[in-house]
């Protein structure tokens, strides 16, 4: 296979690097300081972008994080999907949106677009999905447009899944960072990793995030639920809706990442499974939590919770969806 093409986007104090191969984010390098500081884990070896090993950087398709049994019903109808975890499909299933070529739509310094259509049944999923992933840089910060249409009524649900590492890429542990998630809720899990349908109260567990919180202090918390995720796995119920922010991340160095988003849920994973495995740009092997993720996202299993925000996409409507990092800096 030859290897997926890269695209460069640059803006004041920041170049964004996009590969082809999963749409992917492989580096996001903020160049307001003396030094260069790429605050994204990635691939050193660009080949290994659409290889479906652990989704670095990559667009998240057509569904988020798990759907369990890949199993669900749609007015009446029940759907198979094709499974790649545990008998659950996670994200998206075995070939998702991370494992494909993406197509090039339209592009210039500071923007990209790139396409990408899913066949009618596409791992099991109803309708056949257009899509469309724009990236836009501007001074300090990376914008991230998700389009798409169906011809039949299905369930969708895109993110983004950069592990970000204010220290820069291979730095070593998030856990001197500090999080904050303006959320009262999260959907509580069983230890598959599935939501059981609870929108659990954050308060007095190690999920209250509404003021700041060092992560090693958070992960190093004796929870059952913690337990389930290997530390932070969960997706978090954002107070309000529209655009907003949905989460603060403060590096030891006063390097800050506001997430803005306009989806309900925020799934904060803190990388307990890396393992050396990968290398990064930096010749880096990344050791357990070396970045994390914070993924913009309906639900986990919403179209198995009637109770949880929708994500079905209905023929003829267009699903839009936005994501916002802004980097900056303590004074
Ligand atoms: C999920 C994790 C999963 C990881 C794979 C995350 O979005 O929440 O459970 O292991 O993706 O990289």
């Amino acid at each position: 296979m030859t290897s997926p093409s890269s695209i460069a986007l640059t803006a004041d104090g920041i170049i964004l690097e996009v590969v082809t191969a999963g749409a992917a984010v492989r580096r996001v390098t903020l160049t307001d300081e003396d030094r260069p500081l790429d605050v994204v884990l990635g691939f050193g070896d660009r080949a290994d972008y659409g290889t479906g090993l652990d989704y670095l950087g990559a667009t998240i398709g057509r569904y988020g994080n798990r759907i369990g049994a890949g199993r669900f019903s749609l007015d009446g109808v029940v759907h198979e999907l094709a499974t790649n975890e545990n008998g659950n499909t996670l994200h998206g299933g075995p070939e998702g949106f991370d494992r494909r070529e993406w197509t090039v739509l339209d592009r210039d310094a500071a923007h990209v677009t790139l396409g990408l259509h899913s066949p009618d049944g596409d791992q099991g999923f109803p309708g056949a999905l257009d899509v469309t992933v724009t990236y836009t840089v501007a001074p300090g910060s990376v914008r991230i447009d998700y389009r798409a249409t169906t011809d039949r009524d299905t369930v969708v649900s895109l993110t983004n899944h950069a592990y970000f590492n204010l220290g820069g890429e291979g730095s070593g542990p998030v856990d001197d960072h500090t999080l904050a998630v303006p959320a009262d809720t999260f959907t509580a899990t069983d230890a598959a990793l599935l939501p059981t349908g609870e929108l659990r109260d954050v308060t007095g567990t190690p999920f209250d995030l509404r003021a700041p919180r060092r992560l090693g202090d958070v992960l190093a918390t004796d929870d059952e639920q913690l337990r389930h995720g290997g530390g932070l796995d969960h997706n978090f119920s954002v107070r309000g809706s529209g655009l907003r922010e949905v989460a603060v991340l403060r590096g030891a160095s006063g390097r800050t990442l506001v997430v803005e988003s306009d989806q309900p849920g925020l799934q904060v994973y803190s990388g307990a499974h890396f393992d050396g495995t990968i290398t990064g740009p930096g010749g880096t092997p990344y050791a357990a939590r070396a970045g994390i993720a914070l993924e913009t996202q309906g639900f986990p299993d919403a179209p198995n919770h009637a109770g949880f925000p929708s994500t079905v996409l209905r023929a003829g409507e267009t699903y839009a969806s936005t994501t916002a990092w802004r980097f900056g800096h303590d004074a």
